[in-house]
């Protein structure tokens, strides 16, 4: 979705705001543009594509000045076009805004606009907001937004300039995130934390219904209806390199890598000799023991964790657990009630359905806790609990690190619940919690054996169009984050099955060379799976198998195998999709793709 960076101090906004841009592209754009003052007048650089074509208008026009604002696209009115990349400004040039979102009302407000005069240049519904500026500026910027706001219908965040108040950036957010960030004599403002850390720590985040003054040397929050706001200044403990891709090719097998250092982050503190500890909880001994039915809600990869998360609360807990898909569950007036506890997933805290799902559940009476990755998101500080997946920025659009951070909540979620419902003894804590310290290191051991193989037989998937991943019980939830890695970075349609559910149709997609992924990871249904895999070598599939190790038996039925270490077979999908990760990179990458931000798609889909 859109990426939205502001700039006002001293420095040459212009290399400040490329560079905030530069980080916010995983986000997923088309177009992008800024628009720098330099004392006369706002010049505007706006390109189509990536950032480094906007880098080249940059070098070759070089803006000077200090304050600016800058934007990427992701179009949702209006083709991605120059006329339509952002920043848009209104008939006069003197205001100029940025704009992530939509304005729901804007062909009403645009026709009113025309017929007063004003000339329109794009299709967006951004353009709007500049001609409403002009239109509603007395003097004051402040007031003039404040009365767009009042004009306006949707969710989005905006940033506006105006040239009659060059010391003076103002923004508004209403269901779009927005960061400011403070400096000594400069100001920041972003769509998204990791835009502005190489130069501050310090940030505020805004809620809705809120909007910034931002000068100089103030910071002034307040209600779009302008009573002032009061809020504590919030220190991000994620460091600059943190959002580099130190020394990797791409964002994605930097995070690839990571997973070790992440989840190592993720449970400091929070395993002790007697269990799970988990004191960012505040849940009572009586409400946990009350609840008898538990939701999951997400999008993507996090809905692909909740399918995980099911298998191993109802396993460990005995408690039935639904997962559903938030842009569903929002609509179809789920059953849920007091004895209902609902976690909504969510790498970046923002997505739109999820955040939706939230509030229809809070709405319905039911508990929220929260498995997100970004401090001070919109879902973060709306649930009721939260337990942070601690793996610093996630920059890549396809989930990596977060993923195996969400599979490592649950394991240890469901350990909690466990523990204090009495749903499991000391004896089987003790052996989760000791096989759940060696997963770090277990996945470093995965990395150091299978990356080097599979960069050899991703080679061959650069030939076909089609993929099939199949798997019972918990390897059927990892087939299904497989598929979709593969599918999202390499555009190879690929389709997870369970194993058993194939001769019902698929197999009639099975022929000679068809890649198979066979997941066999689960000793409980083994030979079951074993006997899947046959069907597809029966018609002559190219089958690559995840086992685990000495498994000698499954060299038969597969021309590779993927070894991953013994673990208790409720977490073996943690370690079995970090091959299968691998794979979508190595496939992605020699396929020509563009690994980090794969066509259409987009890291926080902020719209519904
Ligand atoms: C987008 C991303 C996916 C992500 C999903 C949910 O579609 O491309 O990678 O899984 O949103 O995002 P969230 O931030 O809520 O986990």
């Amino acid at each position: 979705m859109c990426g939205i960076v502001g700039y006002l101090g001293n420095q040459e906004a212009a290399e400040i705001l490329v560079d905030g841009l530069k980080k916010l592209e995983y986000r997923g754009y088309d177009s992008a543009g800024i628009a720098v003052y330099d004392g006369e007048n706002s010049k505007i650089l706006r390109s189509v594509g990536k950032l480094s074509e906007l880098a080249k208008l940059v070098d070759t026009n070089q803006p000077v000045g200090v304050v600016g604002i800058g934007h990427t696209r992701w179009a949702t009115h209006g083709k991605p076009c120059l006329d339509n990349a952002h920043p848009h400004s209104d008939c006069t040039g003197k205001f100029v805004v940025v704009h992530n979102g939509i304005i729901e009302n804007y062909l009403h407000l645009r026709e009113e606009l025309i017929e007063e005069g004003h000339k329109f240049i794009s299709e967006t519904d951004t353009e709007v907001l500049a001609h409403l500026l002009e239109k509603f500026y007395d003097g004051d910027l402040v007031k003039a937004v404040q009365k767009t706001v009042a004009t306006i219908k949707g969710a989005y965040a905006f940033l506006a300039f105006t040239e009659h108040e060059p010391d003076r950036l103002v923004a508004v957010r209403e269901d779009s995130p927005l960061v400011v960030g403070l400096g000594e004599g400069e100001q920041f403002i972003a769509s998204d934390i990791p835009a502005i850390l190489k130069h501050t720590n310090r940030v505020y985040i805004l809620n809705d219904g809120e909007m910034v003054d931002l000068s100089r040397d103030a910071v002034k929050l307040m209600t779009v209806k302008g009573e002032p706001v009061k809020r504590e200044i919030l220190t991000v403990d994620w460091n600059p390199e943190m959002a580099e891709k130190s020394g990797f090719e791409h964002f994605m097998l930097k995070e690839i890598h990571e997973q070790p250092e992440a989840l190592r982050r993720f449970l400091t503190g929070r395993l002790n000799e007697k269990g799970v500890h988990l004191e960012e909880l505040n849940f009572t001994v009586e409400e946990l023991r009350k609840y008898s039915k538990i939701f999951v809600v997400a999008c993507g990869t996090a809905y692909h964790s909740g399918l995980v998360g099911k298998y191993v609360i109802e396993q460990l807990v005995r408690i039935p657990v639904e997962v559903d898909i938030a842009s569903e569950f929002r609509y179809r007036s789920p059953l849920i009630d007091k004895s209902t506890l609902v976690i909504v997933v969510s790498q970046s805290g923002e997505t739109a359905d999820t955040l939706a799902a939230l509030r229809e559940a809070q709405g319905r009476g039911a508990r929220v806790v929260a498995f997100t990755n970004v401090v001070g998101s919109t879902i973060a500080r709306e649930a009721d609990q939260v337990l942070y997946l601690r793996v610093g920025p996630e920059i890549a659009v396809a989930s990596t690190k977060a993923y195996t951070a969400m599979l490592m909540a649950f394991y240890i979620f469901a350990l909690y619940l466990g523990q204090i419902r009495e749903t499991l003894g000391s004896e089987d804590l003790a052996k989760a919690v000791s096989a759940i310290k060696e997963i770090p290191a277990q996945i470093e051991k995965i990395i150091v054996n299978n990356e080097e193989p599979i960069k050899q037989f991703a080679e061959r998937f650069t030939q076909f169009e089609d993929a099939f991943f199949i798997g019972r019980g918990v390897d059927y939830a990892v087939a299904m984050e497989g598929s979709l890695k593969l599918k999202e970075i390499s555009y190879i349609h690929a389709e997870a099955y369970a194993a058993g559910e194939l001769k019902h149709g698929t197999l009639a997609l099975i022929i000679e060379g068809t890649p198979v992924i066979a997941l066999a990871t689960q000793k409980s249904i083994y030979e079951k799976v074993l006997s899947n895999i046959q069907e597809v070598r029966a018609r002559e599939a190219w089958v690559t198998a995840v086992a685990l190790e000495g498994d000698e038996e499954i060299k038969k039925s597969a021309d590779h195998v993927l070894y991953i270490p013994d673990t208790l077979e409720l977490f073996t999908s943690i370690l079995a999709i970090i091959s299968l990760q691998l794979l979508a990179y190595y496939a992605s990458k020699l396929r020509g793709c563009d690994v980090d931000q794969p066509r259409n798609l987009a890291k926080s889909v902020t719209v519904e």
